[in-house]
């Protein structure tokens, strides 16, 4: 296969600590428009997502559950790949970092690190938070407590292995500077750049204050350091170092991730890499966080919302559909089910769903389910040639990875379409028998809701098939309405 027919892109792998939350679904609903819609453009694409069930955290919530770490990541992995199954998620593979795979992997790197002379014992102490699963530095504290999970940070004191990471600090740096669209949005780039030129300290990248880990070769009171094992995965998954697949689809395209991991996938990720002589992956995209009632999700505190539920209540296609139109990729925002039922019942099941299925009735009423071919085009040209235009205007969205604005493009024909019915008046045409234009008008509806249908795929799969389903050739499959409306919040 050509390599530049090629497309390689993965999420962060979760950590298996809890079940999945709305804030994975929304990074693998990202991940996977784009998957999609790169293999709609006839791209070779693979794509990756996993969990990361080793350390500390994982240690210690499997503790709190009277679980072995090993049955504890298995019952929860499991969760994180229904729900990859609820939502379509069209990942090629998914990699565990208990897998034998993986670990082979990620021991070479670790092997290819010593070679280079980049590994070495040292004290290591600083404080920490157990489930970032990173050290802080005080002034990034909030009276002591981490900045993202607000809990107060450990103070630790080991003698352990280092990962001479400063040495590469300025070849990342380099990188960065020099490859604009490496970071994106841009507007995550200042904030890398400028903690590098901080200072980048060694990393230290072993423990011996719990055990669930890769033994340190050599060393088995020391485990490898979580995120030195989980970065890897990226390659493991690949199939590194010999397989065609590493061999086709090396570097990855898109590493999709969170704003909360972007140092780990920017300064320690380059510097394994560049550290084991593996080239660069393309771009690393940071999406927003999704909050909740303006707060932060929290297995913990209790504060979540199971995208499981959401999608066996209300579908998948409805919670893809809110997650892309409602939120911003780079800014996020906040979740609430009532905002999730305002977009069902209006844009979908009010605009799609009744331009779809009050089409298909009058077909079934006009011509006996039997699609008309054009007469005359005497009306409708307008909205034909809008219509023909829209997979030009979606791309011109997707190549900024604007998703919410190439939705905004499906419902600007959508409504338009929606308007021709009412101003066209076709039961007019019918009672007076005008079945020319009414065969005109029936074309154009079939011609733009069958374009609505393709352009949907990316976004919203099963309803993409279900439109391609009821339109055939030249016979409708009526069948049920699209979205049903939602009557009740409670
Ligand atoms: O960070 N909204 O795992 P994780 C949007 N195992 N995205 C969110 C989010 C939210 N509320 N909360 C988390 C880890 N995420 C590591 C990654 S990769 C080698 C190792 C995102 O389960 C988060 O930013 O805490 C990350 O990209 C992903 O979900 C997994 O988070
Ligand atoms: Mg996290």
């Amino acid at each position: 296969m050509e390599k530049e027919n090629k497309f390689y892109i993965t999420t962060a792998i979760d950590y298996p600590s809890g079940s999945p939350h709305i804030g994975h679904a929304y990074e693998k609903v990202l991940a996977d428009v784009i998957a999609r819609w790169h293999r709609l453009k006839g791209k070779e694409v693979v794509f990756c997502t996993g969990t990361d069930e080793h350390g500390q955290k994982i240690e210690k919530y499997a503790l709190r559950d009277n679980k072995t770490p090993h049955d504890f990541v298995n019952e929860k992995t499991a969760e994180f790949l229904k729900l990859c199954k609820l939502l379509n998620i069209s990942n090629d593979d998914f990699i565990r970092t208990t897998e034998q795979r993986h670990i082979k992997v990620a021991l070479s790197l670790l092997e290819k690190a010593k070679q280079k002379g980049d590994i070495y014992k040292d004290k290591y102490e600083g404080f920490y938070c157990v489930d970032c699963e990173a050290f802080y530095i005080e002034r990034d504290l909030t009276q002591g407590n981490c900045p993202v999970h607000g809990k107060k940070a450990d103070w630790i004191e080991e003698i352990g292995y280092f990962f001479k990471m400063s040495k590469y600090a300025e070849a990342v740096l380099a990188h960065i500077e020099k490859n604009e669209d490496f970071i994106f949005p841009r507007t995550r780039r200042n904030e890398i750049i400028n903690r590098i030129k901080e200072g980048v300290r060694d990393l230290s990248v072993s423990r011996t204050n719990f055990t669930w880990g890769i033994p340190w070769p050599g060393d088995e009171n020391h485990v490898i350091f979580v995120w030195f094992d989980a970065l890897i995965n990226y390659v493991s998954a690949a199939g590194y170092p010999d397989s065609e697949r590493f061999k086709t689809f090396w570097p990855a395209d898109v590493h999709m991730i969170g704003k909360d991991i972007l140092w780990f996938h920017t300064m320690v990720w380059m510097s394994i890499l560049m550290s084991a002589d593996i080239e660069l992956p393309k771009s690393i995209f940071v999406h927003g966080f999704i909050n909740l009632g303006g707060e932060k999700i929290s297995k913990s505190s209790g504060a979540t919302v199971d995208p499981a539920e959401l999608v066996e209540k209300y579908s998948a296609d409805c919670l893809r559909y809110f997650l892309l139109r409602e939120f911003s990729f780079a800014e996020g925002g906040n979740f609430s089910e009532e905002a999730l039922i305002r977009r069902i019942n209006s844009d979908l099941a009010n605009d799609l769903g009744n331009l779809v299925y009050r089409s298909l009735s009058m077909v079934e009423k006009y011509f006996q389910g039997n699609l008309p071919q054009a007469y005359a085009l005497t009306r409708g040209s307008q909205l034909l040639v809008m219509a023909e235009a829209l997979s030009d205007e979606v791309d011109k969205q997707m190549s900024e990875y604007n998703f919410s604005g190439s939705l905004a493009k499906i419902w600007e024909v959508i409504n338009a379409a929606n308007k021709f019915i009412e101003d066209t008046k076709p039961w007019v045409l019918f009672k007076e028998k005008k079945e020319e234009e009414l065969k005109d008008f029936i074309f154009v509806l079939g011609k733009v809701i069958k374009n609505v249908g393709i352009n949907l795929f990316p976004f919203m799969p099963e309803t993409s098939a279900a439109i391609n389903e009821q339109w055939g050739v030249d016979k409708i499959n009526k069948g049920k309405p699209l979205f049903p409306r939602i009557e009740n919040a409670d």
